[in-house]
């Protein structure tokens, strides 16, 4: 079981956006030796980098064209290391991210593979003849749109590929690229690095024989989840690749992106202790109600909403199957989904109150907190303006259908911001300058600027969201709000209530997780003396048991002595 001192605070930065120094609009390493300060001041203890290999940026640098060397965008070999010190010499510990299920088409393995069936990078990929002419292996389908198979210049023959077809899968049975992985993790830990976040591990098996799925259409492709994500070999892949890097640096941090998994495959993906991921991030926290046939849509434009019954099952399952034999991570963003004061919150109507009360729910659950940079200010969904980079396949219909029905601009901006892969992408905002401190040219993604939500504006004002977080990441210190035990309490949603309980400290922290007023009965607060220790928004106590609380409010009880008996 972790220790207080042990648990991490992970703070994701997306590299691209974060802080550019040399004015080019990308952000850079430079970019984020100069925030350390700020990035310590929050209290976390460990910083997660996306990818900052070289690439030739097909998905971001998902894209690796090779893992020895720093993408020129960000910097060089030189300010690497003297990230890594630094970020040392704060306290704070390093992440890279490590893409481990493909390459760029661009890597020199993929480009010598393509020289033919005899050259010894072949096998690194993985390739299939087809039987038919003109029709790929089989009808499955790419996470990126099409089939999985891409025809080279050779009679009907492919090559296999999850994401974009610039991203060859790696043949991890080839006993040869688990080793280069193995040297590629080590070359980084001799470096000074300290863990990695393994990108889409959970797909490095596929089905052997490449059989159809049965539910495709005729001559269509069909996401095949069953044939090429967590199968039971992608766990002695990772326990092998842990095993070899911990014998030489038993400390490092592993955590996993497991998008499809559940709360007991996240429990396989993370035992044995020691021999597999520390931590996995599933994708399937936010159960959403889909609100695009709701008239309510087309007047406020918020797409969907957090299904808070659905949510609250969703957490205590991963609490109880995690809390005890490893640890959950808790999140509300990442670089993949729109920001979740967007998303889960209401950033028009509550901005403030649900980025707070969103970041209370989630992070004083158990678990490692991963944040994602400019949460901590409250930051929306980027606003782009044009129809492109949209994560929905059938978007421009939707576009299309929403015109006809006469959605206002304003709506229609939103629901473009909301599907675009760049929504949580976007600057970070540091002052309310034209780039929001972020570049003296136009940033590569485009910003937000905003008068409220950004660093100089919230750092000294003791209500803001940055202080809110700063207050949280210090309670997570604490031994209750770390390691104690977790109850999910029954009460009516969208109200969401839990205790924590470490040895006779007892904490309770109920929320409103709407955009309306709500009253509820909250049993478990019948004869207890409490005092508040945190509060967003207006809450009322109405008598023993009843608590009202206004829109994305919530309260932090932390409980004293039983009340005496009359
Ligand atoms: C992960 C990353 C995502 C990327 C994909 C392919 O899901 O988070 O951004 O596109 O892997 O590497
Ligand atoms: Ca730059």
């Amino acid at each position: 079981m972790s220790s207080p001192e042990k648990s991490e605070i992970i703070y994701q930065i997306y590299p691209k956006s974060f802080q550019d120094t040399n004015g080019d609009g990308l952000g850079d390493l430079q970019g984020i030796i100069d925030r350390l300060d700020y990035i310590k001041s929050l209290g976390v203890t460990m910083i997660w980098l996306n990818p900052i290999f070289e690439s030739p940026h097909v998905d971001n640098g998902y894209d690796v064209s090779d893992y020895y060397t720093i993408d020129s965008k960000y910097g060089d070999e030189l300010i690497v290391d003297r990230l890594i010190e630094a970020a040392h010499a704060n306290g704070l510990k390093v992440m890279f991210d490590l893409v481990l299920n493909h390459t760029s088409t661009k890597h020199w393995w993929f480009q010598e593979a393509l020289e033919g069936p005899n050259n010894r990078y072949r096998d690194y990929y993985i390739w299939k003849k087809s039987a038919r002419k003109d029709h790929p292996p089989n009808n499955w389908a790419s996470f990126f749109g099409g089939s999985v198979w891409e025809l080279i210049d050779e009679d009907s023959m492919y090559y296999f590929h999850l994401f974009d077809k610039e991203m060859p899968d790696l043949n991890w049975r080839n006993p040869n690229v688990r080793e280069e992985m193995i040297r590629i993790a080590l070359y980084w830990l001799d470096k000074g690095v300290d863990g990695f976040r393994l990108d889409a591990f959970i797909h490095l098996e596929k089905e052997h024989g490449y059989p159809d799925v049965p539910y495709a259409d005729p001559g269509q492709c069909s996401i095949a989840e069953e044939y090429y994500a967590n199968l039971p070999k992608v766990d002695d892949y990772i326990k092998e690749f842990v095993l070899k890097i911990k014998k030489h640096y038993p400390n490092v941090y592993i955590l996993g992106e497991a998008a499809s998994a559940d709360p007991d495959r996240g429990v396989q993906y993370t035992l044995p202790r020691g021999e597999a991921c520390n931590s996995i991030v599933s994708f399937r926290y936010f159960p959403m109600k889909d609100r695009l046939n709701d008239e309510q849509f087309l007047i406020d434009g918020k797409p969907e909403m957090l299904d808070v019954k659905q949510f609250k099952q969703v957490m205590a399952e991963w609490q109880s199957k995690l809390g005890e034999i490893s640890e959950p991570t808790l999140y509300l963003n990442n670089h993949d989904m729109p920001r979740a004061v967007s998303r889960l919150g209401d950033a028009k109507k509550f901005r403030e109150d649900s980025a707070k009360t969103l970041a209370t729910v989630m992070y004083l659950q158990k678990g490692v907190p991963v944040i994602l940079n400019g949460e901590e200010i409250g930051m929306k969904n980027l606003e782009v303006k044009s129809w492109e980079n949209s994560r929905l396949k059938n978007g421009q219909e939707t576009v299309n259908w929403l015109i006809e029905k006469g959605v206002s601009e304003k709506v229609l901006k939103e629901y473009l911001s909301s599907i675009s892969i760049n929504a949580s992408r976007g600057a970070m905002q540091w002052t309310d300058g034209e780039f929001a401190g972020f570049s003296t040219e136009e940033p590569w993604s485009g910003v937000n600027r905003e008068s409220h939500y950004n660093v100089a504006a919230q750092a000294s004002n003791t209500t803001s969201i940055l202080s809110h977080y700063r207050i949280l990441l210090n309670l997570k210190k604490r031994a209750l709000f770390s390691i104690g035990n977790y109850e999910m309490y029954v009460v009516k949603s969208p109200i969401l209530a839990y205790g924590r309980q470490y040895k006779s400290e007892k904490a309770i922290i109920i929320a409103n997780l709407s955009d309306e007023t709500q009253t509820s009965e909250i049993k478990r607060l019948k004869s207890l003396k409490y005092e508040i220790l945190l509060q967003t928004g207006t809450v009322r106590v109405c008598g023993d048991t009843l608590i009202e609380l206004a829109p994305f409010a919530s309260i932090v009880l932390i409980i004293k002595e039983k009340k005496e008996k009359r």
